[in-house]
């Protein structure tokens, strides 16, 4: 059986703070912000609009582009780092909100990979006839737990949610490949501080990891696919710095325009930027039917997630 996605979907809230506004709050300016991240300003989350308000109107979307209803859903994945609490879950918390009924529901714990251990835990339950159909959400209010006092993390980070309905498509479709991997040694580099709340990043050691890792998991599933790095037709990476994201591309040795960038109006939403970044390039026509798409993750834990699609 093949599995793929029926429909995608994203929200942003409408609030743009701009590299300028940042100026104002802490030592930095938008040249150094353009040139070590390629990001120009990120949307923010009001105080009243919480992950799972984000994570609904997502998933509105996928649902409606999918042409289907809440109660044909047989299970739902929410990942996220960000929960409006640690439990109820924001899963339990949507479940309710979109009326999906009783369905099983769960949030994914892996950070800025969560989209992509979701959408493979999903296609496990449909590959074994569990479930028929499962939404997977990525969404993150990265906002509450800024420091924005600290200007080596507060320019990085942005609010939204991106959402996919994954059910069977027809053969040859879908999912080819995955690549999911953990190394848990170096969650020192990555974490919540536990007394501040805050996000804590050693991005030096960050970036290194993932300028290796994202080339590396993209042509293990363009292998493991049976294809050449030449037949990859659009390349979403996880929005995280443009300068990482380049690597991953100039890896693949993929055209500029065939890559997904949306970091420059968004910045780094974590768990939510690759299904932000497909729903996007879905609107805009830029992924056309049988394009050969790889998505690849990696965040905090650390944890890395690469898949190849044929859409
Ligand atoms: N404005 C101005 N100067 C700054 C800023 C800022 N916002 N932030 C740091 N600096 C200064 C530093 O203090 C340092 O100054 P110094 O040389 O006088 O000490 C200088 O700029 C260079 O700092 P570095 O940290 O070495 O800068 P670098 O080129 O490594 O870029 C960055 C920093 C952008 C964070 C980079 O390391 C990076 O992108 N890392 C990966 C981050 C990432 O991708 N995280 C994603 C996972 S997290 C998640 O997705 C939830």
């Amino acid at each position: 059986m093949s599995v793929g996605l029926l429909g995608t979907g994203h929200y942003v809230p409408s609030n743009v703070v701009s590299n300028k506004d940042l100026e104002k709050i802490v030592d930095t300016n938008d040249e150094w912000i353009r040139t070590r991240t390629g990001i120009e300003e990120r949307r923010i989350a009001d105080n009243d609009m919480e992950t799972s308000d984000m994570a609904f109107y997502a998933a509105g979307n996928a649902l409606k582009e999918a042409n289907m209803k809440a109660e044909d859903l047989d299970m739902i994945l929410v990942a996220t780092v960000t929960p409006d609490t640690p439990f109820p879950s924001v899963a339990c918390m949507l479940q309710d909100r979109l009326g999906a009924g009783n369905v099983a529901a769960m949030d994914v714990s892996a950070a800025c990979s969560g989209f992509m251990y979701g959408m493979i835990t999903a296609k496990q339950f449909i590959e074994t006839n569990a479930y028929q159909t499962v939404l997977v959400v990525g969404v993150e209010k990265l906002s509450k737990i800024t420091d924005w006092t600290d200007r080596s993390t507060c320019v990085l980070f942005g609010d939204g949610a991106g959402a996919a309905v994954v059910g069977p498509v027809s053969e040859g479709k879908g999912i080819l490949s995955f690549e999911l991997g953990a190394d848990g040694s170096g969650g020192k580099e990555l974490y919540q501080d536990k007394l501040t709340d805050y996000l804590f990043m050693n991005g030096r050691e960050v970036f290194k990891f993932a300028v290796r890792v994202m080339p590396e998991s993209s042509l293990n599933v363009v292998e493991k696919a049976g294809y050449n790095k030449e037949d990859v037709d659009y390349l979403i990476p996880h929005q995280a710095n443009i300068r990482i994201m380049e690597a991953a591309r100039e890896r693949l040795g993929i055209a500029k325009e065939k890559m997904a960038d949306s970091v420059k109006r968004y910045g780094n939403t974590s768990s939510a930027s690759i299904p932000i970044a497909l729903s996007e390039a879905v609107n805009s026509g830029k992924i056309k039917d049988n394009d050969l798409l790889v998505l690849v993750g990696f965040g905090g834990g650390l944890t890395w997630g690469a898949i190849a699609l044929r859409w």
